[in-house]
C-alpha cells in the first residue's frame, strides 16, 4: 500500500483565505502548518487583517514575527475592517485576481470570535464557490443558547458538510490514537469497562498564566476554555461505545450519546496568584471571579461505567506543562502474590509534551520470592518519529481537504458540552476559587 503523497494530490490546487491574519494562531501555528502543506498541496494563501498593509508590509510583519511563507505558496494580502459590514467586498476581486474561482476554497476563521457572525454573513453573501469550505476555532459561543446562535448563522450561509469546527486536541497525535489503542487491541476494549476500571483521569496542566489573552479569557475560565471543549472531547473517545463502523458519522454519533450520559458530581477552582494583577494591567479590571484551575469530577451513566470515578483537571501556571491520559484498574480481583500495597495495573497515555504510552503491570521483585513491583511498559516514540509527527493543525488543515469529518466536532457534540458545562456552571457560581 502507497501511503505517499501521489502527484494528484500535489497537483492539487487549494485557496486558503486567513481571517484575522495578523493574530497568533495565524502566526504560530497556520502560517508554519502551510509551508509544511506545500509540500503536498499548490496552495493560494490570501491573508486578510484589518491593518492596512501592502503585501510587502504584511511580509516584513511577518518577518519581524520570525515566521516567513515559503516561496512554493502564492501570497496575497486583502485589508478589512471586520467591523464594517461590507469590508468584505473587494475580497472577490482578490479571489478572481488569485484565479481561484473553480478551485477549492478554505475560509479560516482565525480571528476574535466578536467577529464571527459578521464575517460569516459576508463570507456567505460575497466569496462563496461550489467548493467553498469553512474552518472555524472555538469558542463556539459562551453558552448552549450562544453556541446555537452562532450555528443558526453558520447554517444560513454554509451547509453542514462544509463547516469544519476545529478542537486542536483532536489533532494531537496520541488523541488521534485513542480508538485505535482500545479496539485493535481486544485486551484492553474487553476490560474497558467499570467492572474493571476504578478511574480515568484526564490531566492538561501548563506552566504559564492567560498571556495577554485578558479580554476573553476573564469572561471564559478554565472549565470553558478548556473543559468544555478538549478535554471532554477526550473524554468523549474514552467513554464512547464502539462505532458501528469508522466513518465519521458513526463515531460522532457514540460521542454524542457518551456527552450525552455524563452526570456532574463535583468541582474545585483555583486562580493563580498573580491573575487579578495581570488582569487589572491588561483590562483595568479589578475583580474577577474566574477561574484559572479546576478539579472536576462527573460520572457516567452509561451502564458500563457505573462506579468508574471520573477526574478532568486542568490549570494555568502550574509547575509543568503536561497532558495525560490516565486510566487506573482496580485492584481487585487479586486473590495471590498481591496484598494492600500492591498498585493497580495502570494504562498512561501521554498527550504532550511526550507521546509515550506506559502500562504499570506488577511483577516479582528481582531476587526476591515474596516482594512484587511494579514497574512500566513502556511504548517510546523515538526522537526521530516524534520530530516527524506532523503538529496539530497540520493534521487537521489536511484532513479538512481530504474531506475527513472525524477529527472534526458536531453542533450534536457541541451542544451537549455546553449543556453539562451550563449547568456546572449554574451550580456552581457561588463556589469560591482558591489561590495557588
Ligand atoms: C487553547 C486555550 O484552546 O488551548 C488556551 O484557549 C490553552 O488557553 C491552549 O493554553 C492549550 O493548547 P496546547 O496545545 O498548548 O495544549
Amino acid at each position: 500500500m502507497n501511503l505517499g503523497v501521489t502527484d494528484l494530490e500535489k497537483n492539487r490546487e487549494i485557496t486558503v483565505i486567513i481571517l484575522g491574519a495578523t493574530g497568533d494562531l495565524t502566526i504560530k501555528k497556520l502560517i508554519p502548518s502551510f509551508n509544511k502543506l506545500s509540500k503536498e498541496f499548490r496552495i493560494t494563501l490570501v491573508a486578510v487583517s484589518r491593518r492596512d498593509y501592502t503585501l510587502k508590509d504584511y511580509k516584513n510583519y511577518l518577518k519581524t514575527e520570525k515566521v516567513t511563507v515559503n516561496n512554493k505558496i502564492k501570497l496575497f494580502y486583502f485589508q478589512a475592517n471586520f467591523r464594517d459590514e461590507d469590508s468584505l467586498q473587494d475580497l472577490k476581486k482578490v479571489l478572481k485576481k488569485t484565479g481561484s474561482d473553480k478551485q477549492e476554497r478554505i475560509f479560516y476563521l482565525a480571528s476574535s470570535p466578536e467577529f464571527y457572525k459578521g464575517i460569516i454573513k459576508q463570507l456567505g453573501d460575497c466569496c462563496k464557490n461550489i467548493n467553498t469550505k469553512l474552518m472555524i476555532e472555538k469558542p463556539f459561543g459562551h453558552d448552549l443558547k450562544s453556541s446555537k446562535k452562532l450555528d443558526m448563522c453558520l447554517k444560513k450561509k454554509f451547509s453542514e458538510e462544509n463547516i469544519f469546527r476545529v478542537d486542536h486536541y483532536l489533532g494531537k497525535e496520541t488523541v488521534n490514537n485513542i480508538l485505535t489503542l482500545r479496539l485493535s487491541n481486544p485486551f484492553l476494549e474487553s476490560t474497558w469497562n467499570s467492572k474493571f476500571i476504578e478511574e480515568i483521569k484526564i490531566t492538561v496542566s501548563e506552566d504559564y498564566g492567560v498571556e495577554g489573552r485578558m479580554e476573553y479569557y476573564d469572561e471564559a475560565g478554565a472549565l470553558k476554555d478548556m473543559v468544555q471543549n478538549h478535554l471532554l472531547q477526550i473524554l468523549s473517545f474514552l467513554l464512547m461505545n464502539p462505532p458501528k463502523s469508522t466513518d465519521s458519522a458513526s463515531i460522532q454519533k457514540e460521542k454524542v450519546k457518551a456527552l450525552k450520559k455524563l452526570r456532574f458530581v463535583s468541582l474545585k477552582k483555583g486562580r493563580y496568584k498573580n491573575y487579578l494583577k495581570e488582569l487589572k494591567k491588561e483590562t483595568g479590571k479589578k475583580e474577577s471571579s474566574t477561574e484559572t484551575y479546576v478539579l472536576l469530577q462527573l460520572a457516567s451513566k452509561i451502564f458500563k461505567w457505573r462506579g468508574t470515578k471520573i477526574f478532568l483537571e486542568t490549570g494555568k501556571n502550574l509547575s509543568k506543562k503536561d497532558a495525560r491520559i490516565e486510566i487506573i484498574y482496580k485492584k481487585k480481583p487479586c486473590y495471590l502474590y498481591c496484598d494492600l500495597n500492591t498498585n493497580p495495573n495502570k494504562l498512561v497515555i501521554k498527550i504532550q509534551p511526550k507521546q509515550d504510552i506506559d502500562f504499570h503491570l506488577n511483577t516479582r521483585k528481582h531476587g526476591s520470592s515474596l516482594e512484587i513491583e511494579n514497574v512500566k511498559m513502556k511504548f517510546r516514540k523515538g526522537k526521530k518519529f516524534i520530530s516527524n509527527t506532523p503538529g496539530a493543525y497540520e493534521v487537521l488543515i489536511r484532513e479538512c481537504i481530504n474531506n475527513n469529518r472525524t477529527l472534526f466536532i458536531t453542533q450534536k457534540e457541541l451542544e451537549q458540552s455546553w449543556k453539562l458545562i451550563d449547568l456546572i456552571t449554574q451550580k456552581t457560581k457561588d463556589y469560591k476559587v482558591f489561590i495557588y
